[in-house]
């Protein structure tokens, strides 16, 4: 018998680990991984090139509409590092997007109507035959509502914004934790007051708070999980 080939939804607050372990989860499983908050960077970053979002983060819609259907995002994947690349219209971004001029206005993008239902569309084609990883803020509950298992990830504010002042330290960016820390305050709140798909938790999810664990223990919780998942 062929094993179940699963789709895992991963959700939950920003900097609190999901993209790394929906990478080392994907790559255990032989997978596809999908880093769904990248592209929602990259079409923020392609408005900041084009002057579509101003600096208190209005996006010109009208101009922004016109183009988002062209707009094309894709990941290449390295075999060798197992890394994974995000290109913005064939040109890699995975840098330029992880900055913080682009975390302080992905939420202005992120929430709008338009923007989410063309992403919502390429997710769902990435998806489609099974054996995918994705994490993101709607995935178990807009994206694949029918995913075999739902992961909602959590921690605290100070515990998220410290992983994130060490990840941009290590990478030579100039930054400080109080600023830092605003910034995930407050994407936490327009992620859930956002008025299309706010960031909640789907009724099906199991939660996982990663406060105090090691990344060791919550990847052995993980993958418990996945086992469970596929018996079911
Ligand atoms: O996971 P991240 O921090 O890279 O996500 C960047 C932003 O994109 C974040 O502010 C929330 C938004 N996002 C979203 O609205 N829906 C998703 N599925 C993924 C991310």
């Amino acid at each position: 018998m062929t094993e179940k080939k699963l789709t895992i939804a991963i959700d939950g607050f920003s900097s609190c680990g999901k993209s790394t372990v929906a990478k080392e989860l994907a790559r255990k499983l032989g997978y596809i991984y999908v880093d769904t908050g990248a592209m929602y960077r990259a079409v923020t970053l392609y408005c900041m090139r084009n002057g579509l979002i101003s600096d208190d983060g209005t996006v010109d819609n009208e101009n922004l509409k016109k183009v988002i259907g062209d707009i094309s995002i894709s990941f290449s994947y390295n075999k060798l590092t197992g890394a994974n690349a995000t290109l913005l219209n064939g040109e890699l971004v995975e840098d330029e997007i992880r900055r913080i001029e682009v975390s302080n206005k992905v939420s202005y993008v992120s929430r709008i109507d338009f923007v989410r239902e063309q992403m919502v569309r390429l997710q769902q084609d990435m998806g489609r035959q099974g054996g995918i990883v994705m994490d993101g803020r709607d995935i178990g509950t807009v994206v694949f509502p029918n995913a075999d298992l739902k992961i909602f990830m959590t921690a605290t504010p100070e515990v998220r914004a410290q992983r994130r002042f060490d990840e941009l330290t290590a990478k030579g960016e100039k930054v400080n934790f109080d600023e830092i820390l605003e910034n995930v305050n407050q994407r936490d709140y327009l992620d859930q007051h956002r008025d299309v798909s706010p960031l909640r938790q789907a009724d099906d999810a199991i939660v996982l708070d990663n406060s105090n664990l090691t990344r060791d223990e919550q990847f052995a919780i993980i993958l418990q999980m996945v086992e469970d998942a596929k018996r079911k």
